[in-house]
């Protein structure tokens, strides 16, 4: 990528950890503080997690309608027509049907699985593919294109779950930006520079105004009127859940974005040094 920033384009990078707060310091009973705000953080993690659950239904819900119709049109057909050819064509397209339907519920049972949200050495490169999986058809009937560049990466300590919904979120963002016909692309490199891999998801879409870039981690802010087509989005809680995962994952989330051209979230994780990724496997 060319680093031709235009002055109109604008970047940052979300603050680590949650102690902004400086006046609460001083108070007399800083655990009674401290408990209160670890059960709010606690309560929005749950709200952010019903949340993406009910976009993930939505979303599950439609690819199994469309899946059915495939199965019983060709079902029919094959009923109707006798000959070799037209059966062996209803097969393979029930067949093909009946694969994408159990890769999908792999897939999801794949997110709900491990709420505990426990890290493993993880290859981010397969991962990232499954979630695609999933966002294929809704991404095609909007009519967005989606490019990939995977490199070859060392591993970094994740939970596969939270790196899925993390992705989800901000494939429904971009494709939500984009609204009549755009690219999203999305890439997976080393950066030697930080030690990490890098996931970036850049849209064509139309972009975040000075105004709010500041506040789209923060729980609830949302510029969407309600949920689209797709049951997703007008929470405000998709961002706040992911920079909630990159905290988890010791990682960094930083967005770039020009009005009318698009936008653009890196995520750096750091990469599991060699002797790391040996010792955990060998455990
Ligand atoms: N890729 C994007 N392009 C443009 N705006 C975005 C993008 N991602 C997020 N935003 C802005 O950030 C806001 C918050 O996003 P999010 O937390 O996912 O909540 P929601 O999608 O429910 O509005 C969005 O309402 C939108 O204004
Ligand atoms: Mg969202």
């Amino acid at each position: 990528m060319p680093e031709n920033r235009s002055s109109d384009q604008l970047a940052i990078t979300s603050s680590n950890g949650t102690s902004s707060n400086g006046t609460l310091s001083h108070t007399h009973e800083p655990s009674q503080t401290e408990s209160t705000v670890g059960q709010l953080q606690a309560r929005l993690a749950q709200v952010e997690r019903l949340a993406a659950i009910g976009e993930l239904t939505s979303t599950t819900t439609h690819e199994f309608n469309n899946l059915l119709m495939t199965i019983l049109n060709y079902a029919k057909m094959g009923l109707r027509n006798k000959d070799e050819a037209s059966r062996e064509k209803a097969f393979t397209r029930i067949l093909d049907a009946a694969n994408r339907g159990a890769k999908i519920t792999s897939t999801v049972l794949g997110l709900a699985r491990n709420r505990s949200g426990e890290m493993e050495p993880t290859n981010l490169v397969p991962l990232i593919q499954d979630t695609l999986v999933l966002l294929e058809r809704e991404l095609q009937k909007y009519r967005v294109a989606v490019e990939t560049q995977f490199e070859e990466v060392p591993n970094v300590m994740a939970a596969g779950n939270q790196i899925q919904r993390l992705m989800l979120n901000l494939l429904t963002n971009a494709r939500q930006a984009i609204g009549e016909v755009g690219t999203i692309r999305i890439r997976i490199a080393y950066e030697a520079k930080s030690n990490s891999v890098v996931l970036t998801v850049r849209d064509s879409g139309s972009g975040i105004s000075a105004e709010n870039l500041p506040k789209i981690f923060e729980p609830f802010f949302t510029t969407k009127s309600g949920p689209d087509s797709s049951g997703k989005g007008g929470t405000g809680l998709g961002l706040s859940a992911c920079k909630d995962i990159v905290d988890q994952h010791h990682g960094r989330i930083r967005v770039e974005s020009t009005i009318g051209r698009g936008t653009s979230f890196s995520i750096r994780f750091p990469a599991m040094s060699g002797e790391q990724a040996t010792l955990k496997e060998s455990a």
